[in-house]
């Protein structure tokens, strides 16, 4: 092979002080000279931190990754960006994604690197990571962490932030007391590894695996499970053939694995984060990929991953039953078999004779969970830009829904009354949260399935329509729109609704609506205070006021597209 042909040879094949620097340097490692001899530098990007649990493994991982990459003739660096743990990070982690993308952008680009591979687990880790390399268009291959083992607490099995939200209500409602959630907390969340729900880290993985971007069965092997380090060993093998061949990210992530990414989602019942991050994907990339795409890829999809939140089961068992090939076999018929992968074969060659080992996890076409697996994009005058809603997780009956709006400002409000005794509150009530978006919270946090009143909950009450321009949790449910756009805090019609107004909801026409005529709509508007942003400096002034609407991904206005990796200056 020769030196010229990688961009890692900018650095350490040239003559003279600037070949001498970054050899000598790099060789304090403990580098023998034929290791920066002509070889592909392979950057590992690693999201561990102690202070992101589901991703605390990723360093041992990639110790395998490097087994690989040595394997094949490349020589591999690891490399930390900024990581992102949900159950930590304030006030929200999609307020970082972006930040984590441009870590990764301009890591890569800045450095002697010929190809990449992504180290990401817990949710937002994986879109950070790839929209940062999109954004480089460098041969690069995803290694998820993998799914934690299942949840098991006194006979019950119990599903991460599923049931979290489950042990909240018992807990509320007096039937488990401190000590039952001390044993509850310390039961579900028993092994390294992402949440084993159907989550967005578990959809992520999932769709990453199902877009060609990583090696098959990625986006279920516990991460626990040695035939992980199997993979990302094989991960690093791969990416020094796609170096040498000169695959790049842009050749792998094309609009058809954009459709295939839609369908699958749809398929496993996956969550409704993957809309805004698939959206910001395609941005960097320059794929035609739209709002409507969901809804018109997704609609003829069934569900037939049986999953908590949705189902019944978690990953390990998803795992065990065959993974994303077996569903993308099953579905196959709906999806763009031609589609290249980082594994050198096209999706349809990796999913052909997939087999199911249990058709109670992966059910069959004329079996499935559900019959609208995809998720559904609203309009209507309460979003004129676009609403989400899962139909999977949300209550048939109430799919067509007409009711009083209870209007809560911001999730401050939200927190402070909704379990009030005198809440004037029923069944039938539209909850309603405001300034939960992007540029309003900010950051679009999960708290659109707002928590139900305590007191209807004391009356067995399971399920009300709630609308926010805030996102769900993955492992959340309820019949909840999400989303909504253009955000209250901009001044979307969402701002205007108040306590008493009549909220209808018809899924099936894909609208949600307030009743109120379009001279009432613009009496209020004209009323409207703006709340001022948040941040007047640092990062978050940066965010508010660049973020974009959820309907383009909340990627940020100038990071739209990519840039490449062209020759930098010499700087000494
Ligand atoms: Fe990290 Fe769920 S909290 S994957």
């Amino acid at each position: 092979m020769s030196k010229a042909r990688y961009r890692s040879a900018e650095w350490f094949a040239r003559e003279g002080k600037y070949g001498f620097l970054p050899r000598s340097w790099t060789k304090s490692q403990g580098f023998s000279s034929d290791l920066l001899d002509g070889r592909p530098i392979i950057g590992i990007c690693n999201t561990w931190s102690e202070l992101t649990s589901c991703n605390r493994h990723l360093r041992d991982l990639a110790e395998h990754v490097k087994r690989g990459v040595l394997m094949a003739g490349g020589l591999p660096l690891e490399f930390p960006v900024t990581s992102l743990g949900e159950p930590l990070m304030r006030p929200t982690t999609m307020m970082f994604r972006n930040l984590v993308s441009m870590d990764v952008e301009e890591t890569i680009r800045a450095n002697p690197i010929d190809g990449v591979v992504l180290l990401a687990g817990c949710d937002k880790t994986t879109p950070a990571l790839l929209m940062g390399a999109a954004s480089c268009d460098i041969p690069t291959i995803m290694v998820s962490g993998g799914p934690m083992l299942n949840g098991r607490f006194r006979g019950r099995k119990l599903g991460s932030g599923t049931d979290v939200f489950r042990l909240d209500e018992e807990y509320r409602t007096g039937q488990l007391d401190r000590a039952d959630l001390d044993a509850a907390e310390a039961a579900m969340s028993r092994s390294a590894g992402s949440c084993m729900t159907m989550g967005t880290a578990s959809t992520m993985a999932s769709i990453v695996e199902a877009m060609g971007m990583a090696l098959p069965m990625n986006g279920t092997i516990p991460a626990v499970d040695s035939r992980r380090a199997v993979l990302a060993q094989k991960s690093g093998t791969r990416i020094v053939e796609m170096v040498q061949a000169g695959i790049t990210m842009s050749q792998i992530l094309t609009r058809e694995s954009f459709e295939n990414a839609v369908r699958v989602t749809g398929a496993i019942g996956g969550s409704t984060n993957a809309v805004v991050h698939l959206l910001a994907l395609a941005g960097r990339l320059g794929v035609e990929f739209a709002l409507d795409d969901w809804d018109r890829l997704g609609r003829d999809i069934p569900c037939l991953v049986d999953l908590k939140p949705a189902g019944r089961f978690l990953m390990e068992e998803f795992f065990e039953a065959g993974g994303v090939p077996v569903v993308m076999n099953r579905i196959a018929d709906k999806l763009q078999l031609n589609a290249r992968t980082v594994d050198g074969r096209t999706i349809g060659e990796i999913i052909a004779g997939a087999v199911c080992y249990d058709d109670d996890v992966i059910r069959p076409l004329e079996r499935p969970l559900t019959h609208d697996g995809g998720l559904m994009i609203l309009r209507g005058n309460l979003a004129p830009g676009g609403a989400v809603l899962k139909p999977a997780a949300a209550s048939p009956a109430l799919l067509q829904h007409r009711g009083r709006a209870l209007v809560f400002k911001d999730a401050d409000d939200l927190r402070a009354r909704i379990d009030d005794p005198d809440l004037d509150v029923d069944a039938d009530t539209v909850l309603v949260l405001q300034n939960a978006g992007p540029r309003g919270y900010p950051g679009m946090p999960e708290v659109g399935s707002m928590a139900l009143p305590k007191k209807l909950l004391q009356q067995g009450v399971t399920d009300m329509v709630r609308i926010s321009d805030a996102r769900m949790s993955g492992t959340a449910f309820g019949t909840v729109v999400l989303h909504v756009t253009p955000e209250s805090a901009i001044g979307g019609p969402l701002a205007l609704v108040q306590t008493g107004d009549i909220i209808v909801l018809d899924a099936a026409a894909r609208r949600v609506d307030v009743e109120l005529d379009a001279a009432e709509l613009a009496r209020r508007r004209a009323e409207l205070v703006l709340r001022s942003p948040h941040y007047e400096r640092g990062y978050g002034r940066l965010f508010v006021d660049h973020v974009q609407q959820a309907d383009r991904g909340v990627d940020f206005d100038f990071l739209v597209g990519h840039s490449g990796t062209p020759p930098s200056k010499v700087s000494f």
